[in-house]
């Protein structure tokens, strides 16, 4: 029925004003929201947080702190209940359930996301013939970690450098953040686009923007969010008026165009001899049918593009840059750490010579106190002693941080895993690695915060070690 309705409305009847577009949008939107409102009522059995206000229900006490909002309502309710937030009744189930929850077949954390996030609108034009990304990953990069890695740490090496490399004794950045995301999006992009694309500043560029722009018109959305049918209407009509990502789609199809159409043009000719390239740009021009235009195609894989961006960057780097905090706030673990590193190199020399400082993918994986680290550092998990730091928690005990169980669902858990946490993890144990082996992190401002709803920031200080 919304399906409809947007059809009426945005189809073929663009001759009426956008006013009364957005206006006819709410009056249906709100009837809709009302009737599913209705029908949401107390039917089921879990008990419904009390709230005051309609509409608004426990939304705003959810987001000042929901940690402790979950604490009290489990005191009071038992370990499944609902509560009305962000113009839903959503259920939240105790540690005891959640299995049985995400491993249910109809789970689907991405699907979920397209409620409240018409991402698929956003990119309608490449829509027909989308990539389908998880068999993209899990086919190309998981497997192929090992080849990719010697690149990945290269240009990781590189962008550090262009940040620290001048550094005599020692710097404090305002914003370290921006130094990881340029590292992660020169890195990614050397897998996604190949060695050579890579190196276009304009690639990069958007591979570092795209989310947050893609953030910032959703920020327009505002109280609208409280109602999410006329939420999704309103960002129908905002991506039909200023998409925020046609100039990226744009840029994307500049950068890639004369080397999809290169690639197409030689594979036809020179056959079963042509050197194929190594990356996902090739994947992706596989993945479609060979007698189509090299257009259409350019087209095509700058909108999957938009979409391995969106997944990839943003959270990769926002996780890289959490464990960088903590490893300012706990430094007493540094030195075990770097013990662990200087080990692991050693041997990971010898067995894969010509890999940047041992860098192997290997000896990443074999990083076994910085991957615990890694599980550990969000403090939001539950052992015997969950309030603990305790970062060797899970040194032997198999679970790495790219394992995905109730105790870390970090990258959801199920048949839709995240399928680029093995990829994330090497990267992010590649960067705090290499980072930390050169300096001393500091927090100069000391905080608390760590989590990834309230994600730290501030300075860094990074001192050159002897
Ligand atoms: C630390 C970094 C990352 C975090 C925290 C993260 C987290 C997640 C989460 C929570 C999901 C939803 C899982 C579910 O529905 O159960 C997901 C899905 C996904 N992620 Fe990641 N991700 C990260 C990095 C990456 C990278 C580097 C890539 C690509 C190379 C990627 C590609 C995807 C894709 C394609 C999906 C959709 C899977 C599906 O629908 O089946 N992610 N990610």
């Amino acid at each position: 029925m919304a399906d409809l309705i947007l059809n009426i409305i945005f189809g073929s009847h663009l001759d009426i004003t956008s006013t009364q577009i957005l206006g006819c949008g709410i009056s249906l939107a709100v009837a809709l929201y009302l009737a599913q409102r209705w029908m949401n009522g107390d039917k089921e059995s879990s008990p419904l947080v009390p709230y005051r206000f309609p509409i608004i229900g426990s939304t705003f006490e959810w987001n000042a702190n929901p940690a402790k909002f979950i604490k009290d309502a489990t005191e009071k309710y038992g370990s499944v209940f609902r509560i009305y937030i962000n113009g839903r009744v959503q259920t939240i189930v105790g540690k005891d359930l959640v299995r049985n929850i995400v491993t249910n077949e109809d789970f689907n954390f991405i699907e979920a996301f397209h409620d409240i996030f018409d991402i698929d609108y956003m990119l309608r034009d490449g829509k027909k013939m989308g990539a389908d990304l998880p068999n993209l990953i899990t086919k190309n990069i998981t497997p192929n970690l090992k080849a990719y890695t010697p690149r990945v740490v290269r240009k990781l090496y590189e962008s550090m450098d262009n940040w620290l490399g001048g550094v005599q004794d020692s710097i404090t950045m305002e914003n370290p953040v921006i130094m990881i995301q340029d590292m992660i999006a020169n890195a990614s992009a050397s897998v996604f686009v190949g060695e050579e694309l890579c190196n276009n500043k304009e690639f990069i560029h958007t591979s570092k923007v795209v989310t947050t722009d893609i953030g910032n018109i959703l920020l327009k959305i505002g109280l609208i969010g409280l109602m999410p049918r006329l939420s999704i209407l309103y960002q129908r009509f905002l991506f039909t008026f200023m998409n925020p990502a046609s100039k990226h789609i744009a840029v994307v199809c500049r950068v890639t165009g004369p080397e999809v159409e290169r690639r197409m043009k030689e594979a036809r000719e020179q056959g079963d001899s042509w050197n194929r390239p190594r990356d996902i740009l090739q994947d992706m021009i596989d993945q479609l049918p060979s007698d189509l235009p090299a257009p259409f195609v350019t087209k095509t894989i700058s909108n999957n593009f938009m979409s391995l961006i969106f997944a990839s960057i943003h959270t990769t780097t926002q996780n890289s840059s959490l464990v960088l905090y903590a490893l300012a706030d706990y430094e007493e673990y540094v030195q075990e750490l770097l013990d662990e590193q200087k080990a692991v190199l050693a041997e990971g020399e010898a067995e894969e010579p010509g890999v940047e400082f041992g860098f192997s993918s290997n000896a990443i994986k074999k990083m076994a106190k910085l991957d615990s680290f890694l599980r550990e550092f969000d403090e939001e998990l539950q052992g015997p002693d969950p309030e603990n730091f305790n970062p060797w928690r899970f040194v032997n005990k198999n679970k790495q941080a790219s394992k995905v169980g109730i105790d870390f669902l970090r990258f959801g858990m199920g048949k839709h895993a995240c399928p680029g946490r093995f990829f994330a993890i090497q990267e992010i144990k590649t960067i705090v690695s290499i980072i930390m082996r050169k300096y001393r992190i500091v927090r100069p401002n000391p905080s608390v915060s760590r989590s990834i709803k309230d994600p730290p920031q501030g300075p860094l200080m990074f001192i050159k070690r002897e």
